[in-house]
């Protein structure tokens, strides 16, 4: 059986709580993420897209509403089964504090009970492609912002998961980093042909590096629309001078425009 896609319907969300009014996060969003390609979700601040990963990411239920795992069988039937293997850039990060960057990295590793000689190795070559080679015995109170943020892109990369959730990854970054870090990611899901759900508040991002962007509106969000990025791959960062490049962010960003000042009303 073949993964084919994450499948959501009709998902809602509401948090409640004994001191004040409930806020609804979610309403109603139904999506697809196909398998092989990247997704990109954008939305304003606090429109629930952290809740939906961590909703994916089964770390949380949803109030209502479906995920499935779809898989195909080759001849056209499509099952629902169990997660494929995943794994999280966290927007915050969570590194351990009183690990080192190489045994932060490799901890997901060490969990699947893989030898340390391998585990080590492995967590050397994320540590590398992410350019902290160098800092493998630092510790995360030893490191600035931009460095964790890079710590907990290796640990996501690291696991070689099917599916790799990442939210705001680049977030904590400086503009040049996050460049060359996009740049590093695009290539890398090039060749892996990987399927990732990426998370962020660029729309430059998103179109740069998805084959689809998932647009959400303002608080409780929904699905405002879904776009696919007709770009040819592989891409380089001179595609944002691109005219369709260019298209596709006026696209985007008229959509988000008005959520976003709504999301300030909120
Ligand atoms: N544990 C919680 N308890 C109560 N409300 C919560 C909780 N977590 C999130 N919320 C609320 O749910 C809404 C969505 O939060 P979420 O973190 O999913 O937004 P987001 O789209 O990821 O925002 P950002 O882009 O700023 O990261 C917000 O209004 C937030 O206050
Ligand atoms: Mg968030």
């Amino acid at each position: 059986m073949q993964f084919q896609s994450i499948s959501i319907e009709g998902l809602s969300h509401r948090f409640l709580s004994r001191t004040r009014p409930p806020t609804t996060a979610l309403t109603d969003v139904t999506c697809t993420f196909p398998a092989g390609k990247v997704t990109a979700i954008v939305g304003p601040s606090g429109c629930g897209k952290s809740t939906l990963l961590l909703i994916m990411r089964g770390l949380m239920k949803a109030s209502q509403g479906e995920i499935r795992f779809l898989y195909g069988d080759g001849a056209g039937r499509v099952t629902a089964g169990a997660p494929p293997r995943m794994s999280t850039v966290w927007q915050s990060f969570n590194l351990l504090p009183w690990r080192t960057v190489a045994d932060n990295v490799s901890f997901g590793l060490e969990l699947q009970g893989m030898a340390k000689a391998e585990r080590l190795d492995k967590a050397m070559e994320a540590i590398r492609l992410v350019e902290l080679s160098g800092f493998e015995n630092h510790y995360p109170g030893q490191l600035s912002g931009g460095m964790k943020q890079r710590v907990g892109l290796a640990r996501g990369m690291v696991m070689a998961p099917d599916v790799l959730f990442l939210d705001e990854p680049f977030g904590a970054l400086d503009a040049q980093t996050r460049l060359y870090l996009q740049e590093q990611l695009s290539t890398l899901v090039e060749k892996s042909a990987k399927t990732v759900v990426l998370i962020t508040h660029s729309i430059e991002e998103a179109i740069f590096l998805a084959d689809h962007v998932i647009v959400m509106t303002a608080r409780p969000g929904r699905i405002a629309a879904s776009l696919e990025v007709d770009l040819p791959r592989p891409r380089g960062v001179d595609i944002q001078h691109d005219k369709r490049f260019g298209e596709l962010f006026s696209e985007i960003y008229g959509l988000l425009r008005d959520e976003v000042r709504k999301s300030m009303l909120n």
